[in-house]
C-alpha cells in the first residue's frame, strides 16, 4: 500500500497541526492518527504509524505509544463494519452482555474477531457517553441505541445488504 495522504488530506494535516504553537506538533497527534486510520484501511499498521510520526517529526515510539493506549485505534486489520459493543456499568445492566452473545451467534465471531468475509468485526467497547440509550453501539460515526436482538438482526441484515449492493 503507498503510504502518502491524499492532497486533501494534507490540506487537513497541515490545517490540524497549525492549532497548535511552533514545536508542539505532536499536539496534533490524535488528530492525525484518526485520519491516518480512516485513510489506510481503517486500522494503524506500524508503517502508517511511521508515516505519521515523519510528519510530526517524532519518534515512532512516541506515536505507538499513544495509538496502543487509546481503544479507538485498531491495532490489526478490522472488518469493513466495526461493532463496537459497549460493556460498561449502565450498558452491562442494560443486556450488553446478550447483545455481544447475540452477535457472536449470528456472525460466528468472537470479540476482536473478523468474520471471513471480511464484513464484520465485533469489538467490546468501554463507555461511549451514550448511557441513557443502553445498550449501544458505535457503528463508525453513528450510535445505534436501545439494542434488542431484533435490531441487531435487522442491523446486520442492512449492512449485508449495503455491502452487496
Ligand atoms: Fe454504555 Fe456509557 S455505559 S455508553
Amino acid at each position: 500500500m503507498n503510504i502518502q495522504f491524499s492532497e486533501e488530506k494534507m490540506n487537513k494535516v497541515r490545517e490540524i497541526i497549525a492549532r497548535y504553537p511552533e514545536g508542539k506538533q505532536k499536539s496534533a497527534l490524535i488528530p492525525l492518527l484518526h485520519l491516518a486510520q480512516d485513510e489506510f484501511g481503517g486500522w494503524l499498521d506500524v508503517p502508517v504509524m511511521d508515516y505519521v510520526a515523519s510528519i510530526l517529526n517524532i519518534l515512532p515510539i512516541e506515536v505507538y505509544e499513544v495509538a496502543t493506549f487509546y481503544t479507538m485505534f485498531n491495532m490489526k486489520p478490522v472488518g469493513k463494519y466495526l461493532l463496537e459493543v459497549c460493556h460498561t456499568g449502565p450498558c452491562m445492566l442494560n443486556g450488553s452482555d446478550d447483545i455481544i452473545a447475540h452477535i457472536k451467534d449470528r456472525l460466528g465471531i468472537g470479540p476482536g474477531e473478523t468474520t471471513p468475509d471480511g464484513l464484520f468485526t465485533l469489538k467490546p467497547a468501554e463507555c461511549l457517553g451514550a448511557c441513557g440509550y443502553a445498550p449501544m453501539m458505535q457503528l463508525g460515526k453513528t450510535f445505534r441505541e436501545h439494542l434488542t436482538k431484533e435490531k441487531v438482526d435487522a442491523l446486520i441484515d442492512e449492512l449485508r445488504a449495503q455491502a452487496n449492493n
